[in-house]
């Protein structure tokens, strides 16, 4: 019979077959999914594994460093690297929103081309050298992954490489669901903290800036969801969401009354939702008191935002994330 336990033997197995005596990287984005593909690769090659954790500038509120503790703890090898001035200045300027998931992608592969030489010096000659990724199938259908799937947004992780890249995928999650990896790394004793992560995307808090993306914009948007994550928590509700969302709606503006002024200043918008498995969503019905902690913590506390909104769409037809 089909267990957990035979499912995790099934992919070691299948990883060690693809890997041979080979080396690998790992692609940790500090969600589950990554962290769930390279415990398990890791189980299969054990040190030939090394992890690289690429700060992009757009991480949330002590994340980075988050991430570092909870990784040094599982993960023999971490390579944590700030490529925050690269992302940056290639984004600088862009507003269109599959612009910006296609150039985080491909300076993901960049900095992951530039890890690799780090940590295997010059292959020798047919020699390959391996990417973990932890796509899952969602993310599969979604970015039009083959027969039968749409084209809805290009994710970061989807796709493939160049050719001209001298390393071959692996991706050991590429036909389950994210209650599935979750069961996945419960089975392979990852810490809780890490197992019910919830989903943040790879583009991060650039995808989450309506308009064109700039460290002030950043800070903004980072404030804003480190004082909504911050009241979900003190609220324990977030086990009872898949996720939420704080967006910046960059270029909009409206009028407001503060003390005794006018300002003209940006939304900031809630976009809380349940989901199995983000193929669709409903917009989570949260208790009024802490739409109401949030709305006026982060009115009195953000510079530049006088305004708060819910989002009350479900996916179809909203996505869940607004680019
Ligand atoms: P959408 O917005 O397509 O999001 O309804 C579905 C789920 O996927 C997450 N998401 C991403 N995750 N790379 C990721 O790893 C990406 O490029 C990406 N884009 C969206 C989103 O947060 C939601 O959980």
């Amino acid at each position: 019979t089909w267990t957990m336990a035979n499912l995790v033997e099934e992919q070691v197995a299948a990883i060690k077959e693809q890997i041979g005596d080979g080396q690998a990287i790992c692609a940790l984005s500090g969600g589950v999914d990554s962290a769930v593909a390279a415990a398990l690769v890791q189980r299969a090659i054990g040190d030939r594994l090394t992890c690289v954790y690429v700060d992009h500038g757009m991480m949330r509120q002590g994340e980075t460093e988050q991430v570092r503790n909870d990784f040094e703890a599982v993960f023999d090898t971490l390579d944590v690297v700030d490529a925050s001035e690269q992302f940056l200045g290639k984004l600088a300027g862009v507003t269109d929103p599959e612009t910006k998931r296609k150039i985080i992608g491909h300076e993901f592969i960049n900095t992951f081309d530039e890890a690799q030489v780090r940590v295997f010096g010059e292959l020798p000659a047919g020699a390959t050298a391996f990417l973990v990724q932890g796509t899952l199938y969602p993310d599969v259908v979604e970015s039009g992954g083959g027969a039968g799937t749409s084209n809805i947004k290009s994710h970061h992780n989807v796709g493939g490489l160049p050719d001209d890249m001298n390393m071959e995928l692996v991706e050991p999650l590429r036909a389950l669901f994210k209650d599935e990896v979750r069961a996945v790394g419960e089975q392979l004793g990852l810490p809780e903290r890490m197992v019910w992560r919830q989903p943040f995307p790879g583009p991060g808090l650039g995808i989450r800036i309506i308009g064109a993306v700039t460290r002030e914009r950043l800070d903004i948007v980072r404030h804003a969801d480190a004082i909504a994550r911050e009241e979900m928590t003190a609220a324990g509700l977030d086990r009872d969401i898949w996720q939420m969302p704080v967006v910046l709606l960059a270029d909009v503006r409206s009028v407001g009354v503060q003390g005794d002024g006018r300002t003209y200043g940006h939304p900031i918008v809630l976009r809380p939702v349940t989901s199995e498995d983000a193929m669709t969503a409903d917009w989570a019905r949260l208790p009024y008191e802490v739409l109401e902690k949030i709305s006026t913590r982060i009115t009195n506390e953000v510079a530049d935002v006088n305004r708060v909104t819910v989002d009350i769409t479900s996916k179809p037809p909203g996505t869940i994330e607004w680019e």
